[in-house]
């Protein structure tokens, strides 16, 4: 038993964080493993390769390095094992097609991260594979969506536009009954402040892009999976061909080991910041599931011990264009996709583009913010500036 397997028995998770996956048999006394740059492996003679009497006998089927990331995701997430993939997207994609043939039938929850949606509409459509969205509020009555076809149910909660949450353990113990595989991309949370496979989930997602890697400079994807489910999962991994380079390895591995303290913190300030935006006259609701007023309370409260630093407010009224120029007006707040990083972002949404199965009725525009590791006073006197922008364009209108 190596080290990291002893933590993930006894210690909190921000103790496991820190030392998860290192081996020293593997990568010698150093605390951060070496990045392994290969494709071909040696190996002594013939029969060593034949009989694959080596550990590692190819580069892209691992190496020390990535070895060091899969090892830690898995025992941060309590799996039977985990594949490192060159991105969020395709973290999604492979663990569809590790559960999914010709002929058979998913469920996707209708506040799905876009791409995936796309993925399910064109290449899973071309493989005969139909996909029926779900409203996120459906909890247990998402029984009554099964048909003799349906093999896998796909959440994601809170959806990351739009912040619903999900009743994971219902919908996973239904699932589970009728015999199909549930997957969950836990991004939001990670596996930090929720652990999907032990609320009954087979497969458990992550974009490393966003809070593992930290810092706004890598691509990743991570699919962990329960002992039922693993086998399939490596399979497809392996046989799909997929890795992700060394150096984007080694800085997903550095960026789990701030996980804890960096979430915590956008977790504070976040919570500080949409506080304060709850009571701008500006805003009609503010999409935060820790938040007691919104609607997804109580099923965060029950299932998460935290939250990350997205979320979104609904402009009441406005129109387009003043929702634009407040976006525009922001100085800490840089304009762009992803989330996770150390720095604030804002971009201008609208999910009735993409919603089928409970469409999105907002008061007005939808803005999703992250909040970074500025300091939460000054980011709030940066909206509070660009309020006043608005406000006074309204006027002199
Ligand atoms: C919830 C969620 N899942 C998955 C992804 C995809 O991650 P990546 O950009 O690494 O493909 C994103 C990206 O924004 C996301 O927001």
């Amino acid at each position: 038993m190596n080290s990291s397997e002893k933590d993930t028995k006894k210690r909190a998770i921000a103790s496991r964080l820190v030392r998860a996956g290192r081996d020293p048999d593997l990568t010698g006394p150093f605390v951060n493993p070496p990045v392994i740059h290969a494709s071909t492996v040696l190996f002594p003679d013939t029969d060593t390769m034949l009989g694959r009497r080596q550990r590692y006998h190819y580069g892209r089927r691992g190496t020390p390095t990535s070895e060091a990331l899969e090892t830690a995701i898995s025992d941060i997430e309590g799996a039977a094992g985990a594949v490192i993939c060159p991105s969020g997207l395709n973290a999604v994609s492979t663990a569809l097609l590790s559960a999914l043939s010709a002929g058979d039938e998913v469920l996707i929850v209708d506040c799905v991260y876009g791409p995936v949606r796309h993925f399910a509409d064109t290449v899973l459509r071309r493989m005969n594979i139909d996909t029926v969205y779900y409203d996120p509020a459906v909890g247990a009555d998402i029984g009554a969506l099964f048909t003799e076809r349906t093999r896998a149910v796909y959440l994601e909660a809170p959806g990351s536009l739009t912040f619903e949450m999900q009743d994971v353990p219902a919908i996973a113990a239904i699932a589970r009954e009728r015999g199909a595989v549930t997957l969950f991309d836990n991004t939001w949370a990670t596996p930090l402040y929720f652990r999907p496979l032990e609320a009954g989930i087979d497969l458990s997602i992550q974009a490393g892009t966003k809070y593992i890697g930290g810092h706004s400079d890598v691509n990743l994807g991570f699919v962990a999976a329960n002992q039922r489910h693993w086998p399939a999962l490596k399979e497809t991994h392996g046989t799909l061909g997929l890795c992700a380079g060394p150096d984007d390895i080694y800085l997903g591995l550095r960026g789990l080991r701030t996980l804890a303290v960096r979430m915590e913190h956008q977790m504070r300030s976040a919570l500080t910041v949409a506080t304060w935006l709850e009571q701008r006259p500006e805003i009609a609701r503010v999409l935060y599931p820790p938040l007691p007023s919104d609607p997804g309370h109580a099923l965060w409260k029950r299932d998460m011990t935290g939250a990350c630093g997205l979320f979104g407010i609904v402009l009441a009224g406005w129109e387009l264009a003043d929702a634009k120029a407040f976006v525009d007006g922001l100085e800490l707040f840089g304009i762009g996709a992803s989330w996770g990083g150390f720095e604030s972002l804002a971009i201008l949404a609208d999910p009735r583009r993409y919603r089928t199965a409970a469409p999105w009725t907002g008061e007005g525009p939808l803005i999703r913010l992250h909040i970074g590791l500025e300091d939460p006073d000054d980011l709030i006197a940066d909206l509070d500036a660009s309020f006043a922008g608005v406000a006074e364009a309204k006027l002199s209108r």
